[in-house]
């Protein structure tokens, strides 16, 4: 997120002579003496006259800048929950710099939880993130209760969220111990954010607080405290300030995705959970929905890390943590297995490389961990020759039936036709066929066609403005099958060690890769056989003819990849095209990148906040 990368310190919190819950380390209360509940009914949904002003409204947004156990939120949501004029969807931002573990969550919030709030505090626990650095999306009610938790600094994460917010509830620890909770370029930070109209409130009543909230923008007023605060602070935008009222370039229709594979299939469903219709434009639906994977038995997902944990780790954990949540409710041929990523060490000093990355990164165990070989052995269910770094959140599934789920969503439709020009039109796009007849027509259009979005983009005039776009380059590479057995030994987590993999098997057959041929045809062929199988014969501690000899019918699969700068994504907008989006460049990691882009596209058409940091999107964008 900028600066040098600093790991996460957890909550460290003691019960004070009350039981209430205190930090040692801030030497302050997390919540009034007077009741946690009581305080967020009082100052923070009162002081931001809710439920009163979300009636009416579709969506609502409201930004916390301290979490701490979550009983604002819960006290929202609960609120939201009883309230029959409630707002369609409740989006909810909140930072924390020192979150609590999920177990010291449990201990401190339930004996704060009674009747139906303790449904919601079990709801919440059961979602409750890993402890790593960056934006975390949790979801509720079905999606309609949002939860967009930022583990980190506030003054760092609120340069991060793009976001329209209507009420913020200002909750650090008192700013004389807590003083970076109520700065004013956070408080700066808030006002880029808001809505016309857009409210705060706060227990605090400390001068400093009301001069910095009326010189980021904000007419500040005083109001009755609770407990035994006499006063608090609540502040309304100056009217002059604040984003206009969010307003859909979706009202009249639905979105044009062009591209049937991977990306097309991650916005199509994002678009079509928000009930956004979509229109996919791909030849090969006329072979089914799938057909863009057929033959691709498995493919992996795992996260990424690096010692300074940069842009494409953090990118690839966001992905991934996207794809979990889309993904978890589809039918079970489709859904992600959480099987588990092990990185076998090439040599002594890479372990000790690896080794000395988890050290400074200071990720949870539960997430990430070393392993010695003998364990490597055991997790991986065959011999293998090191130890590793073992990522339990490392998933494999089925390429063809995820896609056949993902468009059969309903919503979705898929027009088999390819796009042979994409014309601006009044109000949108039209896609025209290779004889300028209209297939479809919206007046929303992402390129999901992969390397050949270039082509599209060529003669519109935006194409300068989308540099990542134009100059993808298309790799081609296969994958093999291998039937497990003697000497081929069955991985029972995602094994891998220079780029090489191994799966776990499928109905008997286990998927080795891949090849990478820079100007080669998308085919499967003898020499990439031997390739991947004498890289997995080092993997497996077995000879090549070993392996060969377990060669399986079919034998592999072949596709391309689409590669752009930087080896990471294109998702965003095409600057200057109104209405038109990229999705494209996913290379090796389509599957990371497909519902990560999907919910990209669809908040940012919904109003919603991007579960997104901002650098991350301006590192996928086209231009
Ligand atoms: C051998 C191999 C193994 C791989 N293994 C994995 C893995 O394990 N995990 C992983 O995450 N990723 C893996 N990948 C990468 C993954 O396959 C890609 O990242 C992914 O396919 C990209 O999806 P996409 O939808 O962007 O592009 P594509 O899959 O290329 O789909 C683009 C679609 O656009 C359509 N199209 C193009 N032009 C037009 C047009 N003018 N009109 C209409 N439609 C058009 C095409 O027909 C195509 O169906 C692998 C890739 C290869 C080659
Ligand atoms: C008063 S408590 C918040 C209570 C919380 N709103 C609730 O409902 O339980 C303040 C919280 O701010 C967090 N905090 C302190 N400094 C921070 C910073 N710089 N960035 C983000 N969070 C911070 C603390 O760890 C603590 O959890």
């Amino acid at each position: 997120m900028g600066g040098p990368y600093r790991p996460l310190e957890a909550a460290c919190a003691v019960a004070d002579t009350g039981g209430a819950p205190r930090s040692p380390r801030y030497d302050d209360v997390y919540h009034s003496s007077s009741g946690a509940f009581g305080q967020a009914a009082h100052v923070f949904l009162g002081g931001n006259d809710l439920p009163t002003r979300w009636r009416g409204r579709n969506r609502y947004t409201v930004c916390e800048t301290g979490f701490g156990l979550g009983c604002n939120f819960l006290a929202l949501w609960r609120a939201w929950r009883c309230d029959p004029r409630r707002c369609a969807r409740l989006h909810v931002i909140s930072f924390e710099l020192h979150p609590f573990s999920r177990s010291d969550l449990a201990a401190f919030l339930f004996p704060l939880l009674s009747g139906p709030t303790r449904a919601l505090g079990d709801a919440l626990l059961a979602a409750w993130p890993p402890l790593l650095p960056g934006l975390h999306r949790l979801e509720f009610e079905s999606g309609a209760v949002t939860l967009t938790l930022g583990f980190g600094p506030a003054r760092a994460l609120a340069r991060q969220v793009e976001a329209s917010v209507d009420a913020f509830f200002l909750d650090g620890f008192s700013p004389r111990k807590n003083p970076e909770m109520w700065a004013p370029d956070l408080f700066g930070q808030l006002v880029r954010m808001a809505n016309r109209g857009a409210t705060a409130a706060t227990w605090c009543c400390a001068s400093s607080v009301r001069g910095a909230l009326r010189d980021a923008g904000f007419q500040v007023a005083k109001a009755p405290g609770f407990g035994r605060k006499r006063e608090m602070t609540v502040a309304t935008l100056r009217p002059t300030l604040g984003h206009a009222p969010f307003t859909s370039s979706l009202a009249a229709g639905r979105v044009l995705v062009i591209g049937g594979g991977f990306a097309g299939a991650g916005v199509a469903h994002c678009l079509a959970l928000r009930g956004i219709e979509t229109v996919v434009i791909d030849p090969v639906f006329t072979r089914g929905p799938g057909a863009n994977q057929h033959g691709h038995l498995a493919a992996a997902m795992t996260p990424r890390i690096t010692r300074d944990d940069d842009r494409g780790a953090r990118l690839a954990r966001a992905g991934m943590r996207q794809a979990s949540l889309r993904w978890a409710g589809l039918p079970p041929v489709a859904r992600p297995v959480r099987c588990g990523a092990l990185w076998l060490a090439g040599a002594e000093s890479d372990a000790a490389r690896h080794r000395a990355t988890l050290g400074v990164l200071g990720f949870p165990r539960e997430w990430v961990r070393w392993v010695e070989r003998d364990e490597a052995c055991d997790i991986a269910g065959m011999a293998v020759a090191r130890g590793g770094v073992f990522l339990p959140e490392g998933r494999w599934l089925r390429p063809e039936p995820l896609l056949a789920a993902l468009f059969g969503r309903n919503g979705v439709v898929c027009l088999p036709a390819t796009v042979g020009r994409l014309v601006a039109v009044e109000g949108g796009w039209s896609a025209r066929d290779e004889n300028g007849g209209e297939i479809a027509a919206a007046p929303v259009a992402v390129l999901a066609n992969a390397g050949r979005a270039a082509a599209l983009l060529r003669p519109l005039s935006w194409a300068e403005r989308a540099p990542r776009v134009m100059s993808m380059e298309e790799v081609a590479g296969q994958v093999s099958y291998f039937r497990v057995g003697s000497l081929v030994s069955a991985a029972r987590v995602i094994v891998s060690a220079r780029g090489r993999y191994w799966l776990p098997p499928v109905d008997g057959v286990g998927v080795a890769g891949g090849t990478y041929a820079p100007s080669g045809m998308a085919a499967v062929s003898e020499k990439g056989h031997r390739e991947i199988a004498a890289r997995l014969a080092t993997l497996l501690c077995t000879d090549v003819d070993a392996v060969m000899g377990r060669l399986a019918v079919p034998a592999g699969w072949a596709g391309r990849r689409a590669v752009a700068s930087g080896r990471l994504p294109v998702i965003g907008r095409i600057a200057g095209a109104p209405g038109l989006w990229a999705a494209c460049g996913y290379g090796s990691r389509g599957l990371t990148w497909s519902a990560l882009a999907g919910e990209i596209v669809a908040a940012a058409l919904a109003g919603e906040p991007v579960p997104l940091e901002r650098d991350l999107l301006r590192a996928v964008a086209p231009g």
